[in-house]
């Protein structure tokens, strides 16, 4: 299958990359973020999460982080909310695309939004129902697609089990999602073939946590069957607090960098986007997460 011409980068790092922080982030700091994002060209930035501040804590300030950024026209500013009173609330603060999330493994959808799969489907129609009947964008991100922290393999049937109940539901995208990054290409190729047989490829995309190294490979993996959206996080920031042990997203240099070489349009400024990784890194006072944004940034220093 031939290679993409343009893939839409979702900057997963105000969201994902944030809420495992165990140190508590300014929201100046948040909202500098998302800004600066939008600045370098992101069209999809995942902004915040309406969840429960006792399950969440760095998210507690997700209305004010939404209050405050600027909105570039364009840009769609996404936000999870896992139930009508994150809808509302998602609502309320003007998000562009709300996103529910479930799980393909019945353990993490427990430890993660304290319900059954089946349960959390009941849940998310009426959330579906109101963003339909609001004119907002909905998404819907499916954890543990390649595996689960608590239960180990996960089969491709209860993926695409899933993948069919959000398509029901009237989802705009679905995010094939490898919580804790055990997926390797080939695996990675059969569940995106799966779920391509059920869903339009351009509704689909990867959101890969790179703990195990693997998230390129399976980028790539994925464009070559079809997939153009791909979740990545500057400087590789992020992991879910229910999900022990597990590292952060993909980092976005690291991508671009990638799809750059590849001759693959992203519409991003990736040169911006080394900075914001450097600039985010010394917010958190860490070392840059991302090789090719530490490469690009030592060249700068040596020169
Ligand atoms: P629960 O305790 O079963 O909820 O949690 P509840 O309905 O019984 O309510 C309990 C309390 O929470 C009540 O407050 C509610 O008002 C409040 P109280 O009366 O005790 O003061 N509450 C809320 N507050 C604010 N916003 C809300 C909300 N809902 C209830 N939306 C719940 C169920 C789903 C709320 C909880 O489990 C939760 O918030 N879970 C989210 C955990 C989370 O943030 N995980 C990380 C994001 S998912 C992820 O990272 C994976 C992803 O990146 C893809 C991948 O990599 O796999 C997307
Ligand atoms: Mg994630």
């Amino acid at each position: 299958m031939a290679l993409p011409s343009f893939v839409k980068i979702v900057e997963v790092s105000p969201r994902d990359g944030l809420q495992n922080e165990k140190t508590m982030i300014s929201t100046d700091v948040k909202v500098d973020l998302v800004n600066r994002l939008s600045l370098a060209g992101f069209k999809n930035v995942e902004a915040t999460s309406f969840v429960s501040p006792k399950w969440t804590p760095q998210m507690a300030d997700a209305a004010e982080v939404m209050a405050r950024i600027t909105r570039h026209p364009g840009t769609i500013y996404s936000v999870l909310t896992p139930n009508l009173k994150g809808f509302e609330a998602a609502k309320a603060a003007h998000a562009d695309e709300v996103v529910i999330f479930g799980a393909a493994s019945e353990t993490f959808s427990q430890k993660n939004i304290n319900c059954s799969i089946a349960e959390s489907i009941d849940r998310f129609e009426p959330v579906a129902a109101a963003a339909h009947a609001a004119g907002l964008r909905l998404r819907a991100a499916l954890s543990c697609a390649l595996g689960c922290p608590y239960e180990g393999e996960v089969s491709i049937s209860a993926v695409v089990d899933v993948v069919r109940r959000f398509d029901a539901m009237g989802v705009h995208e679905i995010d094939i999602a490898d919580t804790i990054g055990v997926g390797t290409p080939e695996r990675v190729r059969a569940v995106m073939r799966a779920v391509t047989e059920v869903v339009d490829p351009a509704r689909i995309s990867g959101h890969f946590h790179d703990t195990y190294g693997q998230s390129l490979a399976n980028i790539l993996a994925s464009l070559e069957v079809g997939i153009s959206i791909f979740h990545s996080s500057v400087s590789g920031l992020g992991g879910c607090p229910y999900a022990k042990g597990a590292t952060g997203n993909v980092a976005t240099e690291d991508v671009l960098f990638m799809l750059r070489g590849m001759g693959i349009d992203t519409g991003v400024d990736f040169e911006a986007v080394v900075d914001i990784g450097q600039w985010v890194s010394g917010q958190l006072q860490r070392q840059g997460g991302s090789r090719a944004g530490n490469a690009i940034a030592a060249k700068r220093n040596a020169a």
